[in-house]
């Protein structure tokens, strides 16, 4: 099954300067924050925020890793990506790995962000030097060789654990996030190697499923393809793989942890990660989020002049009314409700375009942002098309502006049919914006109903509305609004907790590893 390393050319990798091809197997240990007492983590991701983000995992990738760095020595893996190259011209080259059945050799850069963080990245223009996302085309379609894709970066971290590609910095334990790293996990093991994993489930919606013919090419032993393995229903599953090769389970809530156990929300995993939690093989640790971002969408230290005023509950009026000239609506004095998501059903998107004609009846205005599936794009231009002034929709999603319509609004809707953490919810209520949410995974983990927000039981629009008519109820009664503002602002959803009980949980794994 192993072939020797492959010529490997770069087509569109000419604008990258590559500064080093020599510093194969140079001592990475020494331009590390390590000393003895820490550990050497590699957390491994498809997405991160410094390059490219579809959603919350590329968020936490860029928070998490920073947050862990006062206790280890963390470092990312990550794709080469189109914007990973783009971005960075000072990228050495630190290792060769070569190809191994259908996955192409590739070569391993080494860049560093100005904070120190070390990230590595697969050089593979083949596989991801592309337009679109990690994921798909520009028109959302998934890249058809996307079991090639992530099969490789699973392949890559288990390479480096095993110290192929000759170098010398080799995790302590791996760091897997979601499907699309989830295969590193199934790698180390068969290759003997003992070094432990973590798998993050942020979303078990999402599971990398392939036809079983493709196992061949994708180095996957035949003999794993049953249940006690990588077989999901005759299919290839990447995320069951992890789930069952990982030496540990988190997600990114107490409640989800508990509700991906149960059949309705457990993706037809639930049997398994019933053993795993039975075995205290499984984890919910919430997510945090970056408290240092300020209302006009850049850090506190960086504030322009303009008309946002700072993170306190009095500026309210005056950054809504920034908000609604942005996106073209009318003078107000009702509520302003906002929605920023990606555009897919598990956010319950329909629902918020049911709910419009109740939230403008009651004298309130919508403004949405967010991309997805081309069904809700569409009918959310018709919705902007249909009330002019009052619903103002911006397909697409630009960070600044989604920083300010969570400063700028007065609630933010989350009717999500499930919600393994969900960050926007936590940004809102860290700029007295209270969430109007279904208290399901993280958002009953992080929303308390009447006090921070409104939340309700069931995914229905007759329970949504219950919760909008509270909302619509306390904006008319500034005393209590200003309370519940307050009691928002005063939540602290900064990392360090999360960061703890990862290091608890990493700490348990490397002696549990070694012991
Ligand atoms: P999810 O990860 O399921 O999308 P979260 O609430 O955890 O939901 O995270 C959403 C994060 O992604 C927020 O930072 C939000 O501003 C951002 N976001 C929302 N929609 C998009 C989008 N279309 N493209 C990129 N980022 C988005
Ligand atoms: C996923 C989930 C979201 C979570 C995010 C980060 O995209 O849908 O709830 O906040 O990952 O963990």
């Amino acid at each position: 099954m192993h072939q020797s390393p492959q010529p490997h050319a770069y087509p569109k990798i000419a604008k990258l300067t590559v500064v080093s091809r020599n510093g194969f197997g140079r001592d990475e240990q020494s331009s590390g924050a390590a000393n003895s007492e820490q550990s050497k983590i590699l957390y491994v991701t498809s997405e991160m925020a410094d390059f490219v983000k579809v959603g919350g995992l590329g968020d936490v990738s860029s928070a998490l890793p920073r947050a862990l760095r006062g206790y280890h020595d963390v470092r990312v893996l990550l794709p080469g990506y189109r914007e990973v190259l783009a971005r960075h011209k000072e990228l050495s080259v630190v290792a060769r790995l070569p190809a191994e059945s259908g996955l192409p050799a590739c070569d391993l850069g080494r860049l560093e962000m100005p904070d120190g963080l070390v990230v590595y990245v697969i050089l593979c223009p083949e596989l991801y030097d592309r337009d679109g996302s990690p994921y798909g085309d520009a028109s959302g379609v998934d890249w058809p060789d996307n079991d090639v894709r992530f099969a490789r970066l699973g392949l890559a971290a288990a390479e480096l654990t095993g110290g192929l590609g000759d170098l010398s910095w080799r995790p302590d334990l791996l760091h897997l996030n979601d499907w699309p790293s989830a295969l590193a996990a199934a790698f180390l093991n068969w290759r003997g190697i003992s070094t432990p994993t973590i798998l993050t489930i942020h979303n078990l919606a999402y599971q990398g499923l392939f036809g079983a013919a493709r196992l061949p090419a994708l180095g996957i032993p035949e003999a794993s393809f049953q249940i006690d393995g990588v077989e999901f229903y005759g299919k290839l599953s990447f995320l069951k793989a992890g789930i069952y090769y990982a030496s540990h389970v988190t997600t990114v809530s107490s409640t989800y942890a508990q509700e991906i156990t149960t059949p309705e929300l457990g993706c037809g995993l639930d049997g398994l990660l019933r053993v795993r939690s039975s075995q205290g093989r499984l984890t919910g640790i919430l997510n945090g989020i970056d408290e240092t971002w300020g209302p006009h969408g850049l850090p506190t230290s960086q504030h322009p002049v303009g008309p946002f005023v700072n993170r306190d509950w009095a500026g309210k009026p005056s950054n809504a009314e920034h908000v609604r000239q942005a996106f073209g609506l009318a003078v107000s004095r009702g509520p302003l409700f906002a929605v920023v998501s990606r555009l897919v059903h598990q956010k319950g998107i329909d629902l918020t375009i049911q709910a419009t004609e109740t939230i403008l009846r009651e004298g309130g205005q919508l403004v949405i942002t967010g991309r997805g599936e081309a069904r809700f794009e569409m009918a959310l231009q018709e919705l902007a098309v249909r009330h002019p002034g009052n619903v103002g929709v911006r397909i697409g999603f630009e960070e600044g502006e989604a920083r300010q319509m969570f400063a700028g609004s007065d609630f933010l809707l989350m009717p999500s049919r499930f919600e393994p953490c969900g960050l926007s919810q936590m940004y809102a209520q860290s700029f007295g914006t209270l969430p109007v949410a279904s208290k399901t995974g993280g958002l009953a983990d992080t929303v308390e109903d009447g006090v921070t927000g409104f939340l309700f039981e069931e995914t229905s629009l007759a329970e949504m509305l219950g919760a909008l008519y509270r909302a619509v109820d306390i904006y008319a009664s500034p005393q209590k609004l200003k309370t519940m503002r307050r009691a928002a602002m005063q939540r602290r959803f900064g990392w360090d907790r999360s960061a703890r009980q990862y290091c608890g949980l990493y700490g348990r794994a490397v002696a549990n590893a070694t012991g």
